[in-house]
Parts: C-alpha cells; structure tokens; sequence
C-alpha cells in the first residue's frame, strides 16, 4: 500500500527559502506585493521573479496554476514554482496550486511558502493528492517523493485546518491503492482482508460468507460470484460516531474484483481494466476510514459486495433465474449486467438490517454512463430532490464533478420480462437510465436514496489536476463532506 507523502507544517523562516535543495513554490499575483519568502527569491535570482509575475506568461495562468523556474541562480533549489495564487483566492484555487507542487515533487521534497494564505491547508491537500504514485508492482526506481514542507506564519491554526483534510488525503489514497490492484492480488478475500484491517481504527467490520450470504436468501449476489473460485463476500463496515439510537447512513459500494462478463463475455481489447469494477466497494471503504480517522460524529454504514464474474462451467447462463434476497425473481439476460443484481440483495440487506436515514450507492454500473457523460462527470440519481443537492453540492465544493440524470416509470418498463418479475437488462437505449431503474426496484418507500454511477470518473486513463493516471478516488472527499454537511451536529 502506498504512504501518502509527508507534510510538515512549521513556520516561515525566510533563509529555507535559499537553503531548500528540492522544489521551493512560492505564491505570487500580478499587483500584489510579494511575501517575504518571494521578495527573498527575487533577491537571490535578480529580480526575475518580479519580471515573470508582470510578464503576460503569468498574467495568463489562471488561479493555481504555475510556471517552473528550474535551476535558479542564487538558491540551493533545483526549482522554483511560482504560483499564481492570489490572497483571496478560495479552496480550490488552492488546492490546485499544491497539485502543482506534488506533480513536481521529487526525492528532496518541497518547500512550500505559503505565508498567511488562509487556505494554507488546502495547498497541503493539493499536494498530498497529487504527489500519490503507486509503486506496489514496479521492481525498478522508485518516485520516493521526499517531505512537503508548507512554510506559513500560523502553524497551529493551519494544522488544525489540515487535521479532518489529512484524514480526507488518506481515505483517498487508501480507495486508489484499491482500486489499482490488479485482481490477482486484490481477490475477494484479500479485500476482505483489507477492509478487517480497517478494525484497528476503531471500526466495526463483519465479513459474512456465502453461506451466511446463502441463508440470507441473496440469490441474485451469489448468482454472480458462482462461476469464480474466490469466495462471494459481504462486507458490513460501521461507524458510530453520532447519536446513540440515530438512524445510520448507508453507504453500499459495488466490489466486482474482476469483470469478465461471464458467458456474455466482454471484448478482450479493454478487458484488463475491468480490475477497477471494485471502484465502488473501495469508495465505501475509503470513506469509512476518513470518517473514523477524524472521528466524525455521525452514524455510517458501509456495506461492499464482494464478488468475481467469472467464466467457468458452474458460472450463471445468460436465460437462468435467480431470486433476489427481496423476493423478486429476476431473469438473467446478460451476465455482463452483474453489478445491479449484487447491488440489489447489498441495498436489499442493508435496509433490512440498519433502517438508514438515508442510502446511497457507488458502482462502476455502466459503459452508458461513460458515453453520456465521458470522465468527468459521475452520473447522480436519486428519488429525492434534497438528496441529491446536497450530494451535487458536496462534489462541487470539492471539485469532483458530478451531473444529476432522471429516472422515471417509463424507463422501468424496459425491464419487464417474460418468464420472470424482472430482467437485468433494458436494451441499448438510455442504459445507465434502466440500469438506476433496475437498482430502484430494491429501495424500500420512504427511503430517500442517491445511485453514483462512477463508471466514467474512478479510473482515467489520463492524469487529471489531482491523480496521476490510473485511480482518482472519485466519491471519497464528496461523501466525507456531505456527511459533514448533513449527517453531522
Ligand atoms: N463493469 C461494467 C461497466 C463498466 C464499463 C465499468 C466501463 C467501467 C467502465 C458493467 O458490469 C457492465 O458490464 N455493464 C454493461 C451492461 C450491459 C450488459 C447492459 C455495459 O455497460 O455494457
Ligand atoms: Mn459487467
Ligand atoms: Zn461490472
């Protein structure tokens, strides 16, 4: 598993400034003074500082963006990074100024001159984020990125900032060490296994098997994970941070370790990145660790189907029947549909078992919703209005972009089936609609319920302002947040 880089918050001591052998950053803005820690770069380089801030180069970066001053005259530093951060600019602005800082970061680490900036702490998160390398299956160099230093005048107020962000930072990490796995590593078991681990931290975890899954009547789970030779497994992650007898959160993330298709086998061309199918499983987990690291006070629960779709002579048929833990039975017309028929005996049980407040769920559900909404957006539906603002505006405050899609009774009539009370499939048209639909049919009345389909936005192919390429931990800061914002105080 990957150590997130370390960040050290002292204070400003301007001769560090000449004297750091790594990257020193430095904030600036057209037609504000510089700070101290910049006028000492200016000095030691002769005044260039001062004529990149006022060129049209600098004039042009948007808020956060920087420009490499490398192998600076007068300084020990291997680079300069002149941010363009204005004093008023808000968390975002910051946050991307740090990603700067981690995309460059190196093995003598950086210095980060951030002053009296108040979003001090979200340039540290920036940096955290971005400078995460996974490195678990590379034999050869190493990134090795050394410590970030953030140098600002209140180091106890910016720690206190950085404490529920450092926790954020660590979920995260923890969700894209996940979800980079490869699926020969990260079996069933050994995500089980991970998700034990999380006991340590004051979480309660129980793992139950197929058999426990078996007598809870979850046909339609375990339909899915009979062709593989890793074990089906639920896992039940709570947290209980708030009001003795408050009805929990529920949080249910799909966790397909690997999806071949089944007998509706995918194309092979693309097949290996169905090792990321756990994405929402990881989320949920990811999550719960944020949460119980900075010991929020709100009751969560955190449930993951854990699952392989495999190929073998004992895996479901395309035509077969299975019975959902709910009752209704469900006509199997494509293996490659599996998601939704784990995630309907997960939400099933879940409400069953915790009577939520609320649920939401986190799947890599469709290749629809990556054409209708490409990597940028995860797809947000939801049978409650309030519900999904508040979800939609946790992501915005945290950069993740989200976009709401409808659900509708029309829709749900493209799943009506011949022999059986459903099926898993409801043709080409509107798929990430009919696939939300499908997930609907196992959400009691009254339970106000939000479906993410990350499909598009847990794995990018290319690196994005806060992630290298591969994971992005898309989801983790957004629910920490909306947690924060609606299940808290
Ligand atoms: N895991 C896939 C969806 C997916 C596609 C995730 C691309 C990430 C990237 C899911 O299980 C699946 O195969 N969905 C099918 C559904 C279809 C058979 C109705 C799809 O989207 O093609
Ligand atoms: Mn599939
Ligand atoms: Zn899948």
């Amino acid at each position: 598993m990957t150590d997130p880089v370390k960040l050290a918050i002292e204070s400003v001591d301007t001769d560090a400034v000449t004297a750091h052998e790594g990257v020193v950053a430095v904030l600036a803005e057209p037609g504000q003074r510089l700070d101290s820690a910049a006028a000492r770069v200016n000095r030691a380089q002769r005044g260039a500082l001062a004529r990149l801030v006022a060129s049209d180069v600098f004039g042009k970066l948007k808020p956060g963006e920087a420009v490499r001053m490398d192998w600076p005259a007068g300084m020990a530093a291997e680079t300069v990074l002149a941010i363009r951060l204005g004093r008023k600019e808000d968390a975002a602005a910051a946050r991307k100024a740090g990603a700067a800082v981690g995309k460059a970061l190196g093995k003598a680490g950086a210095l980060i001159c951030a002053g009296s900036h108040k979003q001090a702490a979200q340039i540290g998160l920036g940096a955290v984020l971005r400078a995460y390398d996974f490195a678990d299956h590379r034999t050869g160099e190493r990134r090795m990125p050394g410590t970030v230093r953030l140098a600002v005048s209140d180091p106890k107020a910016v720690s206190a900032d950085w404490a529920p962000m450092q926790a954020a930072a660590a979920g995260v990490l923890f969700t894209r060490d996940l979800v980079n796995a490869p699926a020969n590593v990260l079996t069933t078991k050994a995500f089980a296994k991970q998700i034990k681990g999380m006991k340590e931290l004051g979480l309660t975890v129980e793992v139950l098997d197929e058999e426990a899954l078996g007598k809870l009547g979850m046909g339609a789970l375990l339909a899915v994970g009979q062709g593989s030779d890793s074990p089906s497994k639920v896992a039940v992650i709570e947290w209980r941070g708030g009001k003795k007898n408050a009805a929990p959160l529920a949080l249910v993330g799909k966790g397909v370790v690997f999806d071949t298709g089944g007998v509706s086998i995918k194309p092979a061309a693309g097949m290996e990145e169905m090792t990321m199918d756990m994405a929402g499983a990881a989320v949920v987990a990811g999550v719960m660790k944020t949460l119980a690291l900075r010991k929020a006070k709100a009751n969560v629960v955190g449930l993951v189907g854990l699952v392989e779709n495999m190929v073998s002579g004992n895996a479901q048929r395309p035509g077969d029947v299975v019975t959902s833990m709910k009752g209704d039975t469900i006509e199997v017309i494509n293996t490659d549909a599996e998601g939704r028929l784990v995630l309907a005996d997960v939400m099933w049980y879940a409400q069953e078992r915790f009577k939520p407040a609320a649920m939401i769920d986190l799947a890599t559900l469709t290749g629809a919703i990556v054409i209708a909404l490409g990597h940028e957006n995860t797809g947000v539906f939801s049978n409650d209005d309030a519900m999904a603002e508040s979800v939609l505006k946790a992501a915005a405050a945290e950069g993740e972009g989200a976009w709401r899609m409808p659900l509708g009774e029309a829709y749900d009539k493209q799943l009506k089936s011949r022999l059986a009370d459903m099926k898993n499939v409801g043709g080409r048209a509107a798929g990430a609609v009919t696939a939300a639909q499908f997930l609907a049919r196992f959400v009691k009345d009254g339970t106000p319920w939000v479906h993410l389909d990350i499909a598009g936005t847990a794995l990018r192919s290319d690196e994005t302002t806060f992630a290298p390429k591969g994971a992005t931990g898309w989801g983790v800061r957004a629910l920490d947040r909306l947690v924060r914002d609606r299940f808290e105080g």
